[in-house]
């Protein structure tokens, strides 16, 4: 078993708000030698790391391969899931160089609903079933015929909006052409899944996987529609905090037996005839709704989720870069953390038209004041998603979800009051934000008394 190097080089690739709560918990540990990150990473995290002048891209192998010999790159994290899907993985691991995150064929767990089902299908992991199209003619005729509320799903990556919750069969027909004929989700719209539609409290459980061990965070909720009350078109995510007590102990101990430890097995199924290829090493992130009939998977993914992530790293305690490492090379059963006891709230701050397209390039103020928001043994993080720099160097929005800030306080109801007064101090032109990032669990706990 290949110890934990003292010190190690690390690239990071992504450039949003996860892999800036990544960053900002690996410059905590002793490990860590170089920090890469990407050149179009956003502006804090430009800062917390040097800047990797190869393109990242598994068409550019040649340089980049040699640029991590060269600059001694012994782990490789990958934070979004495109690189994942295209096989980064596979092509940047080699013996003096772990990847943290799976291989493209294991990464189909996400990038490939149909798949998924799949591997669920055989794993006897409960999902909501589900069926795969590819004929427009044929899924419109089945959802006639069904006549339920469905949900239509493209099976591709689309960034959390290739999917449409339909309450009745005129609503799912017009997602379905829209996947086919509609120019928005090019190949991931060309084959589709429809689902049955679950009903129940949504929450996302993440655990790192190194092949055989399974180590799970305490769980969190998302909250991916626009609009308070969560109202209005699918995000990437507004906000989420941890841990989220619709998931108690024995619920997550549910889970991970119920679906997490099958999920594994299956994929380590994949290639039981061939032990030179890698298992899955990463994270395997399941988005369960907690139904009447028990919980259920809606979507796995082969990442850390953007923002549960922030929310996880504000608690977690421990060497990130170490653990991160243990879980590429497969020796997470020798690494531990803890969690804080405290409980974080991520506020995701968003550009107006977001989750359409963003206004960018306006100028951001109020950062030192939000993070100087904290009370005695409170802590706030502004983490970065979409900024840069302009040519005067000011602070200036680049994307949709500008900025995540996020809270630590002895309960939910403090650190969303935090978070929220905090993210009210953040400004720029059009900024929004959701205040209700919690409620659900704020509710069911005042209703429970
Ligand atoms: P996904 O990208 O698969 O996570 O779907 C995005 C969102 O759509 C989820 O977070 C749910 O809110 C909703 N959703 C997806 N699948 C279902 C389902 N089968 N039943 C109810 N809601 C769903
Ligand atoms: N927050 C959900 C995701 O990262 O997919």
């Amino acid at each position: 078993m290949p110890s934990v190097p003292d010190r190690i080089n690390v690239l990071l690739i992504g450039t949003g708000g996860r892999e800036h709560a990544l960053a900002w918990k690996m410059r905590q540990s002793a490990r860590l030698g170089d920090l890469w990150v990407q050149k179009e990473a956003n502006a804090a995290l430009q800062e917390l790391g040097q800047i990797c002048p190869e393109t990242i891209s598994i068409t550019k192998s040649f340089f980049l391969l040699r640029w991590c010999d060269k600059n001694d790159i012994g782990l490789v994290v990958i934070g979004p899931e495109g690189p994942l899907a295209e096989g980064l993985a596979d092509l940047l691991v080699g013996p003096n160089r772990m990847v943290f995150g799976p291989r493209k064929d294991l990464a189909q767990i996400e990038s490939d609903k149909g798949w998924a089902k799949q591997i669920m299908r055989e794993a006897l992991v409960p999902t909501a079933e589900g069926r795969v199209f590819t004929s427009e003619a044929a899924a419109s005729k089945f959802v006639v015929e069904r006549d339920e509320p469905c949900v239509v799903k493209a099976a591709g990556l689309c960034a959390g909006k290739g999917v449409t919750v339909c309450a009745t069969t005129p609503e799912a027909q017009a997602a379905i052409s829209l996947l086919f004929k509609g120019a928005e989700f090019g190949a991931a719209g060309s084959k589709i899944v429809i689902e049955e539609m679950l009903e129940g409290q949504e929450a996302s459980v993440l655990a790192l996987v190194d092949g055989s061990t399974i180590t799970v965070f305490d769980p969190c909720q998302d909250h991916k529609r626009v609009g308070e009350g969560d109202t209005g078109p699918n995000t990437g995510g507004m906000g989420a905090y941890c841990p989220a007590p619709i998931i108690d102990e024995e619920r997550l101990l549910e889970i991970t037996k119920s679906i997490l430890v099958p999920t594994v097995d299956a994929l380590r199924r994949q290639h039981r005839d061939d032990s030179a290829q890698l298992p899955f090493r990463g994270v395997l992130f399941a988005g369960i709704m907690m139904t009447h009939a028990g919980p259920k998977v809606i979507e796995f993914n082969a990442r850390f989720g953007d923002p549960e992530t922030q929310a996880i790293m504000m608690r977690f305690k421990g060497d990130l870069v170490e653990i991160l490492y243990r879980t590429a090379a497969g020796t997470l059963d020798g690494g531990s953390f803890t969690m804080d006891p405290r409980v974080s709230c991520c506020v995701v701050v968003c550009a107006n038209g977001y989750p359409g397209k963003p206004a960018i390039g306006h100028a951001i103020s109020g950062i030192a004041e939000a993070e100087s928001l904290a009370g005695p043994d409170e802590e706030v993080v502004v983490f970065h998603g979409g900024t840069t720099r302009n040519n005067l160097g000011e602070l200036v929005t680049s994307g949709g979800r500008v900025v995540g800030v996020t809270a630590l306080a002895e309960n939910l109801a403090r650190a969303n009051e935090l978070a929220s007064a905090a993210a009210a101090l953040i400004r720029f032109q059009g900024a929004f934000f959701r205040r209700d990032i919690g409620h659900k669990a704020l509710k069911s706990s005042a209703v429970r008394g």
